[in-house]
């Protein structure tokens, strides 16, 4: 939404405002003030004021501008840096409601002990993204029972299973 150059540029215009209105001021100081024509110290009355306006305003709306690109930034960034699409996006909630109850994922935070470790099992095991996909899918359709505990069968179907696997493949291990 705003790119981070966006939001760099805003505050660096903001700190420039911020010293204008401030040496309109010191020139407008005291002595200025005695000195200048009736005029011009009406004038730059007016520019002090506008600039307190406007800096007010700005004042409101760059902490706005940051927390909105915080937000963005957050969500769609998963734990070590890893950039997530919409799907995977998500596939993070998906997985944050009935998966994290049973296995341990970093990027949810989530220390589930009756399955697996999944950093583990999927993201160091397997080596490439599609080998991951593909064991997330077949766990998720067949479920599991291979002497390690239970794990039910299509607890997600078609495309909510496809955004889970594709979530899990590209942050397990991270
Ligand atoms: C009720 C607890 C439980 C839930 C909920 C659960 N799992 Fe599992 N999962 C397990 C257990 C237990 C195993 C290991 C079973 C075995 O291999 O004997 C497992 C195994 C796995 C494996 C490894 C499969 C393999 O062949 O090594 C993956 C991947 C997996 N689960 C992903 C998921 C995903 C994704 C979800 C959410 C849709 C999920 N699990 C939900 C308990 C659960």
């Amino acid at each position: 939404m705003f790119s981070r150059a966006m939001v760099i540029i805003i505050v660096l215009a903001w700190l420039l405002l911020g010293l204008g209105v401030f040496f309109v001021a010191m020139r407008r100081g005291p002595r200025g003030a005695r000195h200048a024509p009736h005029t011009e110290s009406t004038a730059s009355q007016r520019t002090i004021t506008l600039g307190v306006i406007v800096l007010f305003a700005f004042g409101l709306a760059v902490p706005a501008i940051v927390m909105a690109f915080n937000g963005e930034h957050k969500t769609s960034v998963g734990s070590g840096g890893v950039h997530l699409n919409a799907q995977e996006q998500n596939g993070r909630e998906l997985f944050s409601r009935t998966c994290a109850v049973c296995h341990a994922l970093a990027a949810t935070k989530s220390v589930g002990q009756i399955g697996p470790n999944l950093d583990v099992r999927v993201g160091s095991d397997i080596s490439t993204a599609a080998g991951r996909k593909a064991l997330v899918l077949s766990a998720i359709s067949e479920g599991r029972a291979r002497g390690l505990g239970q794990m039910p069968a299509l607890l997600y179907q078609g495309k909510e299973a496809e955004d889970v696997a594709d979530f899990v493949a590209a942050v397990a291990g991270h």
